[in-house]
Parts: structure tokens; C-alpha cells; sequence
């Protein structure tokens, strides 16, 4: 949420920090801005709208600026005008920040310093930060003085990047629970909110640490840790990131490109860690915490959005495959819960990014409980990543759509191994399930082959105004992430619902202009599914089916069928998924809208 890119070295900073909000774009598109100091003199460029618009309107003479800060927005406080986008800066102009996150106390900070005659031209809560420094200046014998200063009086979160033409050889930054990364290169420094930024130039990265101030220059970087009063030693890391999955290729949009790579995120999530010929399950991740696994009597999955409905799914299948009963909350709500939690409970947080704030909200609530903290993420080196005592990547490699596709199945993919690993190897059904992992990626794409076909059918289906989706066990968390992909994508109102609970209420909404999607693949209940779907039919509602490939009676049930190869129940899910993520993609990309960049929305959320 909110991109913020830096640079300091020897080369044009311009278009290295605008070619890095690009890459951000995701974490926000309202609005973009840049500010640039070559020889002691800056200028500042800000857009409402895209970072291609900024592009257009920076001037030439900017090119050769060394030092440069930038940031594209998804607006918290205050409507997406260029008066709003940041970089904001004091009123002469000598100092600059970007700043991503909530300033909580801004409203205090604001008349305490409108007192002291501050004037401000923005609605932000960012506009404070400029106006801070420069009052602390006057006090200060540097700088990092004056921004340690203000960093002490803002209440919330924060990742912040400043220049100051005072002192054109440096950048600062500083972090409190909103991500910031140094990219160390060959006397030069980036600095970004989301490694994809900086890995064109390098993977050599700093991550920093809350309350971490630093000071940056083209040669070094010198960190300094406010709570702790000390120099912080923070050690560089190399990354293992591939730079050409984060490009789009051949396809027309990034939420296209991640359906379709659902084979191969399927297979990287279990490489190395299922062996079906040997039954094997082996997580290595999980090694460090093997004794305190075995004394886990309750599980408390946290998670938001599409990774709660993963979380879901693991819910059934921990306390299927394992025994251990399983709590799936959404973070945004356990945080504010007072609910009793023993030692023998352990948290499980699920996140693509590994930065949503509630996420790791929740994680830092039980933080001096005693309990085992796990993590099932797929940004590597992400703040939950590092805040977790052990837990198992997701490898699905850079998700880029904001809508998430990809990061489902490969989160979903690894909870059914963590469920394994925790479970009885010698069991029937473990065994089944490993060798499932195995074929599966071949059927997710079949699932893909039979794309011109179910864009045909979502066709026939764009123009209504609502839409149902049900599921019963297994399908259900599939049904409300396949509702949350429709209404995101394409705004057409959708709603999740187990089937069962259709007559407790939802039936109400059923006439002809409602339709259903109703997944009923194989499964012991699938008579159930039938009954559920008849109740719909007789109420004239239209039905959209997923039914397992050779089932012929569903076509007496459903207006359209959409197949999908036999599969078990516990891992047919993913297949069906990709079918309803296919659906909500075709919808949108027929009503003209941007998929990748759904409106109001951003990836990536760090703010509560
Ligand atoms: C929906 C979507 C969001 C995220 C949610 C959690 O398509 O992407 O609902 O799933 O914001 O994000 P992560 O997984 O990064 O914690």
C-alpha cells in the first residue's frame, strides 16, 4: 500500500526511482510524485493518475540529479489530488518526504505546529512530517537530528524516505511497521518499500527494522535504532528472486499471466518437499520448531482477504488429516479479541506479502504469550517472514495483479502439506493425497486448455448485477474466494455462501435476474449439492455448475457446466478455483475495465 523508491550513487536517479514506481505500482495508483537535488537544488514533480503521467510531465533538466525520492499512493488521508501525492515538502522547499502508512497523532501535530505559524496545502497526514523537520531544525545541528526529533512525536506507521538540499549526499529513511528495504549496490544505494523495486539494479538488500532510522549515502549506510538508543547492526542479504517472473511476457494483463501459472506454482510449492514414492513429506522450514509441533493442541490460523479463505481450507484440512482442532480468524478482528490462549496454542499467519499490517498485528498480540508463531508466506525476506519463529514458503514467485490468483493455490498447496507433515504418514488418505500433489499440476492444466470455453460461458453472464457462489466443505472457501474475485474484478456484487445455509436466508434474493455459481465437484455430499442447486432452479434462478469431468446428470441441474478433471475433494478446490478466478478475469476484461488495477483497491496492505 503506497510505493516509495530512493536513490543515491552516480547515475541518473530520475528514471531509475520512476522505473521503480512502476514496478510498485500495484501497492497504489492514485497518484505519483518525485523529488529530485542535483547540486544543492531540487525540484518536484506530482501527478494525480498513473506513474506514466508523472513520467511525461518531468522535465529534462532532472536527468542529472544523483539523489532522488519517489512514491506512488493509494490515498488514506485525503482525495487523490496532486496537492495530496507525495513528495510533500516544507515551505521553502528544502526538505522532501515520502511516507507510507497512517500518522495517527497528525491532527495534534498539525495545530501544535499551525501555532508556531506552519501553513499546510494538503488534506495528508503525511504534510506534518516536512513541517516537523523543519521546525526541529531550527534546534538541530544536523539533519538526522532533526528527523530522529520528529520521528519521536509520530504516533502509527511508517516507512519514510527525506532529502534535504542541506545536505544533498544523503538520503534518510525510517521505518515503524511499514516495510523499507535497502539495495546495496557498487557506490550506490536504493531504497524501496517492496524489494521488486531494486532488483533490476541488485540483490544485495538491508531490510530494516522497526524503529530503524538510517542514513544513507552512496557509499554507506549507517542505521540507528530509536527504541533501543544504539547503532543497529543490520547485515546485508542476498535474495533469490527471479527478475523475468515479475515481467508480463506474452500476456495482456498480470492477472492473466498468474492464472495461467498455476501449474508451476503448484510445482514449485512441493518441489523438494513431497516425495510420493518415498511418502514423504518434508518441510524444511518447519525443522527448527519439529518438538514444539508435537505439543500443539489448538491451532489459530490469522490471515485477511483471499489468504483467510486459503486459511479456511486449512482449516479443514489440519483438523482432517492431522486431528488438531483449527481456529481460522481474520486478523483484522483477532487483534481486538479477548480471547483465552494457552501456550500449547500455536498462530499460523497466512500472507502473500508478508506486510499486511493486520497480519502482523495479530502476530505481534500474542508476541509475549510464549507461543509458537508460523508462517505460510510468499514475499521472501517480508516482515512476517522474519517475525515468525518458523514456517514454509509459498515460492509462487512475485504476485503482481492486485486481485491475488496465484498466491491462493500456492498457499492452499502448502497447508495441505503442513496438514500432511502434521499428520499420520501411514494413513490411506495421506497417501492418497501425496500422490495428488504429484498429478496435479497436469489437471490444473487441463483446467487452463478449457479457458476459450469458460470465457464463453462468463460471457453469457456479464451483464447481471449479482451473483451467488456455493460450495459445501471443501468448495466452500472456494465459493467465497470465486465471489471475492467477481466483485473485485469486474464490480458486479457477489456473494460466498455455503450451500447448506441458502435456505437459512440467501433463497430470499433468488429470482431470474440472480444467478448462481454453484460448485459441486466430486464429493460424498455431492447428492446434497443437487437438492441445493434444485432449490435455486425452482426459483428460477440461473445456475453456473463446476462438476468433476463425467458427470453427465449435473446437466439436468445447471444451465451451463464448466468441468474440471476427477480429483480428491481436499485438492479439487484449487481446480475449481482457477475456474472461478478465469470467470471473474473474462468478466471484467469484457466490460473494459483495468483487472490489474481494480478501483479503490491496492495490494499489499499495510495500514489497519
Ligand atoms: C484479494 C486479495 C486480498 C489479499 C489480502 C491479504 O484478491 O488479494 O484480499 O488476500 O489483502 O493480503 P496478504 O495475503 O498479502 O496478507
Amino acid at each position: 500500500m503506497c510505493g516509495i523508491v530512493g536513490y543515491i550513487g552516480n547515475r541518473s536517479a530520475t528514471p531509475i526511482v520512476v522505473k521503480g514506481l512502476r514496478s510498485l505500482e500495484y501497492r497504489g495508483y492514485d497518484s505519483a510524485g518525485i523529488a529530485c537535488i542535483d547540486d544543492g537544488q531540487a525540484q518536484l514533480f506530482k501527478q494525480s493518475g498513473r506513474v506514466d503521467k508523472l513520467e511525461a510531465s518531468i522535465d529534462k533538466s532532472s536527468l542529472n540529479a544523483p539523489l532522488a525520492i519517489g512514491h506512488t499512493r493509494w490515498a488514506t488521508h485525503g482525495l487523490p489530488t496532486t496537492f495530496n501525492s507525495h513528495p510533500h515538502s516544507n515551505a521553502d522547499r528544502t526538505v522532501f518526504v515520502v511516507h507510507n502508512g497512517i500518522i495517527e497523532n497528525y491532527q495534534d501535530i498539525k495545530t501544535k505546529l499551525q501555532g508556531e505559524g506552519y501553513t499546510f496545502v494538503s488534506e495528508t497526514d503525511t504534510e506534518v512530517i516536512p513541517h516537523l523537520i523543519d521546525y526541529y531544525l531550527k534546534s538541530s545541528k544536523s539533519f538526522e537530528e532533526a528527523f530522529k526529533k520528529a520521528l519521536r512525536d509520530l504516533g502509527g506507521a511508517y516507512a519514510i524516505a527525506a532529502i534535504t538540499t542541506k545536505e544533498p549526499g544523503k538520503m534518510f529513511a525510517a521505518r515503524l511497521s511499514s516495510p523499507l528495504v535497502i539495495g546495496v549496490g557498487k557506490n550506490e544505494h536504493l531504497l524501496a518499500s517492496d524489494p521488486t523495486a531494486l532488483m533490476e539494479h541488485t540483490k544485495k538488500v538491508i531490510f530494516l527494522d522497526d524503529y530503524d532510522v538510517a542514513v544513507i549515502t552512496n557509499k554507506k549506510v549507517a542505521v540507528h535504532n530509536l527504541k533501543k538508543g544504539k547503532i543497529a547492526e543490520r547485515k546485508a542479504e542476498l535474495l533469490d528472486y527471479d527478475n523475468q517472473e515479475a515481467l508480463l511476457g506474452d500476456y495482456p494483463t498480470f492477472m492473466l499471466k498468474e492464472i495461467f501459472e498455476a501449474p508451476a506454482t503448484i510445482r514449485s510449492a512441493t518441489l523438494g518437499r513431497t516425495i510420493a514414492s518415498k511418502n514423504l513429506v518434508k518441510l524444511g522450514g518447519l525443522e527448527s520448531v519439529t518438538s514444539q509441533l508435537e505439543y500443539i493442541d489448538r491451532l489459530v490460523i490469522v490471515a485477511c482477504g483471499t489468504s483467510y479463505y486459503a486459511g479456511l481450507v486449512g482449516e479443514y484440512l489440519i483438523e482432517e488429516l492431522a486431528g488438531i482442532p483449527v481456529e481460522v480468524q481474520l486478523a483484522s478482528e483477532f487483534k481486538y479479541r479477548n480471547e483465552p490462549f494457552s501456550r500449547s496454542t500455536a498462530i499460523l499467519a497466512i500472507s502473500q506479502s508478508g506486510e499486511t499490517a493486520d497480519t502482523i498485528a495479530a502476530l505481534k498480540k500474542v508476541e509475549d504469550y510464549g507461543v509458537l508463531r508460523l508462517g505460510v508466506v510468499n514475499a521472501v525476506g517480508s516482515t512476517i517472514s522474519r517475525i515468525t519463529d518458523a514456517g514454509v514458503y509459498c515460492h509462487a514467485g512475485p504476485e503482481q495483479a492486485v486481485a491475488s490468483t496465484k498466491a491462493f493455490i500456492a498457499q492452499v498447496t502448502v497447508l495441505m502439506q503442513i496438514a500432511l507433515r502434521l499428520g499420520d504418514s501411514g494413513s490411506k488418505q495421506y497417501k492418497a493425497i501425496l500422490k495428488e500433489l504429484d498429478a496435479l499440476p497436469a489437471k490444473a492444466q487441463e483446467v487452463l486448455d478449457q479457458a476459450e470455453e469458460i470465457k464463453r460461458i462468463a460471457l453469457k453472464y456479464k451483464d447481471y448485477r449479482d451473483f451467488l457462489f456455493i460450495g459445501r466443505t471443501y468448495s466452500y472457501p472456494a465459493a467465497l474466494e470465486g465471489a471475492l474475485k467477481l466483485k473485485e474484478v469486474s464490480y458486479i456484487h457477489a456473494e460466498g455462501y455455503a450451500s447448506g445455509e441458502m435456505k437459512h436466508g440467501p433463497l430470499a434474493m433468488i429470482d431470474e435476474n440472480f444467478p448462481t455459481f454453484a460448485i459441486a465437484t466430486n464429493s460424498p455430499i455431492l447428492s446434497k449439492a443437487y437438492s441445493n442447486i434444485q432449490e435455486i432452479r425452482a426459483r428460477k434462478g440461473p445456475v453456473v455448475a463446476i462438476a468433476t469431468k463425467g458427470n453427465k446428470a449435473i446437466k439436468k441441474h445447471a444451465d451451463d457446466v464448466i468441468y474440471v478433471p476427477d480429483s480428491l475433494e481436499q485438492t479439487s478446490l484449487i481446480l475449481s478455483t482457477m475456474v472461478t478466478q478465469l470467470f471473474a478475469y473474462y468478466i471484467a476484461e469484457a466490460k473494459g475495465l483495468n483487472v490489474d488495477r481494480p478501483r479503490n483497491l491496492a495490494k499489499s496492505v499495510t495500514v489497519e
